[in-house]
């Protein structure tokens, strides 16, 4: 059976670009393939993080993927630190890149742009998604369009290991999918929605209640010329609004763009299927929740089988490198 391997960071609430753009697909692959989905808590600390707030965004981000349909039951899913063989691959992996390429990270110069001290984990951060990745001989890397140029470098790395030192790591390959891929700010349809631009009206958290999508959609920018017609160059707020709308009721873009002549409408059957969809997922999280101890312990559990995977294939790039055995 394929691997397929995902990871979502801790950094704050996640919101319907994380859920259409990732966690859905999320939710079918661990049907169809033998899923691991790891909470990035390391990948989190790479900008400044309040030590009070870092568990409890691991255990919220967790409850997450549960909320959204992933069983731990059928897949693996695991906080990153727990596993130490993630940073124990990451150094190995950090002497097989080259400064030359980190440098060219696309999301590296845009979360460091502006800022006077930026830490050496920002700009390594890429080679500890590849550890991530390279650790479960995944074939399938389930993420948004933002992520492409990181799994390229996973690639490279994995294709450069093997080659100087022997076959050990799977190639891995991304699967972008082809709606929701990059959903935009609401108010800035320009940039993407994130967890790390605060951005209120701009962004649907998965927490929002069905009155607060509505008042949110009903807000979003658009333009004045009155057409419905997706065109992301000339008209990105419309047509951000029209494959939010595609990818929630699964439909294509040409049949929603179709069935509407005015923006109102539009946005009033999108907010109404929205809170559809989420409403269970919002729901589940809520009860999840309520008992404190119930995601630290399905947590536990998956950091013993995703260890078991690890270590093996940490070895095996130790001793691929030439490390002396312990
Ligand atoms: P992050 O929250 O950055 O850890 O992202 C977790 C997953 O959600 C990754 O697969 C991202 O590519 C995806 N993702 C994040 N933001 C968006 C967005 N605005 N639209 C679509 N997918 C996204
Ligand atoms: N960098 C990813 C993001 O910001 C999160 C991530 C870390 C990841 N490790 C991963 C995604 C491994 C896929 C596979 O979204």
């Amino acid at each position: 059976m394929e691997r397929v391997f995902s990871g979502v960071q801790s950094s704050g609430a996640p919101h319907v670009g994380n859920y259409f753009g990732a966690f859905r697909q999320w939710v079918a692959d661990q049907h169809t393939a033998d899923s691991v989905f790891c909470v990035v808590d390391l990948h989190a600390l790479t900008v400044e993080t309040d030590p009070a707030q870092v568990r409890g965004r691991t255990l919220e981000t967790a409850s997450w993927l549960f909320a959204s349909g992933l069983d731990p039951d059928v897949c693996i899913v695991f906080a990153q630190s727990h596993v130490h063989e993630h940073t124990g691959l990451s150094w190995l992996l950090e002497c097989t890149a080259t400064f030359g390429e980190l440098r060219r990270m696309t999301q590296f110069k845009e979360k460091s742009k502006g800022n006077e001290s930026v830490s050496a984990g920002l700009f390594t951060y890429p080679v500890l998604m590849a550890a991530d990745i390279l650790l479960y001989d995944t074939n399938k890397v389930p993420v948004g369009d933002d992520q492409r140029q990181h799994l390229e470098l996973a690639r490279d790395l994995a294709i450069r290991f093997n080659g100087r030192y022997g076959e050990t790591f799977v190639v891995p390959e991304a699967v972008v999918p082809t709606l929701a891929a990059r959903v935009m700010d609401l108010q800035h349809p320009e940039r993407k929605m994130s967890k790390s631009v605060t951005s209120p009206l701009g962004t649907i958290d998965l927490l929002d209640e069905p009155d607060a999508i509505v008042q949110k959609i009903r807000k979003a920018v658009t333009d004045t010329d009155g057409e419905v017609r997706y065109d992301p160059e000339h008209k990105p707020g419309l047509s951000n609004l029209i494959e939010l709308f595609a990818a929630a009721s699964r439909r294509s873009i040409e049949d929603v763009t179709a069935s509407y002549d005015r923006y109102g409408p539009l946005k009033a059957d999108l907010a109404e299927t929205l809170v559809e969809v989420l409403n269970p997922v919002r729901k589940r999280y809520v009860e999840i929740t309520a008992d404190p101890g119930e995601v630290p312990r399905l947590l536990e559990k998956g950091a013993a089988k995703a260890s078991a995977i690890a270590s093996k294939t940490l070895l095996r790039a130790r001793r691929a490198i030439g490390l002396l055995a312990p």
